[in-house]
Formats: C-alpha cells, sequence, structure tokens
C-alpha cells in the first residue's frame, strides 16, 4: 500500500489536488470534511453533532473524527492506498491513524505540505462561499477562526511526522496544474523509495 496525507490550512487546496491525485495514482481519497458534511446531508446524529462545531470553524472531536475513519477504514479493505485530505488534525488523530495503517501493516509514506500564505486563503475561501453553499465558507469571522484552530491544533501535526522523516513542504500558491506537477514529483520520488 502507498499512503499519503495531504497537509496544509483551509484552503490550502487539499480537495482540489486530491481529486487529481486520486485519479492518477488509483488512491482512496479518505476526506474527514467530505465524510462529516454527508452525515450532515444525511441527518444523523453524527452529524448534527458534528454540524455544531463545524458551524463555528472549530474542529470536530477526536472520538467523533476517529470513528468514522475506522468504519471507513472497514468499507474499503481492497483499497491499495489511502489519500488523507484534512486528516489527521490533532496529534491524538496522528496517533490513531498510526495505529489503524500498523493493524493493516502499512504506514504513512509521505506528508505533503502546501503553503498558502493566510491572506491568500481568507481570499480563496471567501471566494467559493459566494458559490458553494459551505456555510463555514460564507463568514471571514467563521473563515478565520478556522485558521486559528489549524495554527493552535493541527500545525503541530506536521512536527509529529517530522521526526520520522516523512513531510515535505509544497509551494501551494500559483496554479493548479503546477502545483500538481510539485506534488507528483515528491510521490513518485517516495513510491522508488517504497517500491
Ligand atoms: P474540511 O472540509 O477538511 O475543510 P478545510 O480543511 O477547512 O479545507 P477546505 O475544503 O476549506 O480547503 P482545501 O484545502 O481542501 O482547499 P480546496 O481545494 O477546497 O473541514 C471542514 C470542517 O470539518 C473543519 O473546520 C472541522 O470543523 C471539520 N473537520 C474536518 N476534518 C476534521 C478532523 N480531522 N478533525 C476534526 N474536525 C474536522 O480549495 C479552496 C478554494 O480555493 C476552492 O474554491 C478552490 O477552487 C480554490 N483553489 C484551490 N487551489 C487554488 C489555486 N492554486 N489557486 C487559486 N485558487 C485555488
Amino acid at each position: 500500500m502507498f499512503n499519503l496525507i495531504l497537509f496544509g490550512p483551509p484552503g490550502s487546496g487539499k480537495g482540489t489536488q486530491s481529486e487529481k491525485l486520486i485519479e492518477k495514482y488509483g488512491l482512496i481519497h479518505l476526506s474527514t470534511g467530505n465524510l462529516l458534511r454527508e452525515e450532515i446531508a444525511n441527518k444523523t446524529a453524527l452529524g448534527l453533532e458534528a454540524k455544531s462545531f463545524m458551524d463555528k470553524g472549530q474542529l470536530v472531536p477526536d472520538e467523533v473524527v476517529i470513528g468514522m475513519v475506522g468504519s471507513f477504514f472497514d468499507k474499503h479493505k481492497d483499497a491499495k492506498g489511502f489519500l488523507f485530505d484534512g486528516f489527521p488534525r490533532t496529534n491524538a488523530q496522528a496517533e490513531a491513524l498510526d495505529k489503524l495503517l500498523t493493524f493493516k501493516n502499512t504506514s504513512i509514506a509521505v506528508v505533503l505540505a502546501l503553503q498558502v500564505s493566510e491572506e491568500e486563503l481568507v481570499k480563496r475561501l471567501l471566494g467559493r462561499g459566494l458559490t458553494s453553499g459551505r456555510s463555514d465558507d460564507t463568514n471571514e469571522t467563521v473563515i478565520r477562526a478556522r485558521i486559528v484552530e489549524y495554527n493552535v491544533k493541527t500545525a503541530a501535526v506536521a512536527d509529529y511526522y517530522k521526526q520520522f522523516d516523512k513531510v515535505e513542504d509544497i509551494a501551494g500558491e500559483g496554479s493548479v496544474d503546477d502545483i500538481l506537477a510539485s506534488l507528483c514529483q515528491s510521490i513518485d520520488a517516495r513510491m522508488s523509495k517504497v517500491a
């Protein structure tokens, strides 16, 4: 298996690039944001609980997210690899992910960390909020709260993986195709090492 984490703050392009990477490399896309929005759309108890946090730009509690990821793994037993988008977002989630992957006899090959300035993030998310229907994109206060949450709770997750020499920074501003090319270059290099 080849597993990678696409890491970065809200609006850094994780979802945009994930769509292209899963197609090119045949990976299963695990976006906790998408899974949570599906739960909200289906009006499940998990979705109702998650919505109260998401609407404020706060992280959903670890136990909720980790349980959801465990169920996703159970549904994709034959995956040849996963692309994690928006997960893990805390050290507790990173440790839980390690355990899930160890159970499958595999691990994270690389963490690709998209680097985008805060002003560019806010501009992109406000732009998307005009059409996306995402409640957490329409209001600049909530967008900035998401970025603060990232800086306080999520940025340190990169340090967790740095101790295993798995993190590569990728410039995340410029054209989608140029950023994709940088991501693919790093993935191809890592794949040749694990092959
Ligand atoms: P989630 O859905 O994961 O959202 P996010 O991390 O805030 O990320 P976004 O989807 O907003 O941005 P992105 O990096 O994917 O960028 P995108 O490609 O879309 O999480 C939402 C919420 O769910 C969280 O706040 C939290 O409450 C909860 N949650 C989710 N996972 C959780 C977890 N593990 N633990 C706890 N809570 C969790 O691009 C953004 C915009 O920019 C788009 O309009 C796009 O077209 C544009 N764009 C992309 N690339 C470029 C480019 N190169 N140039 C110009 N524009 C670009």
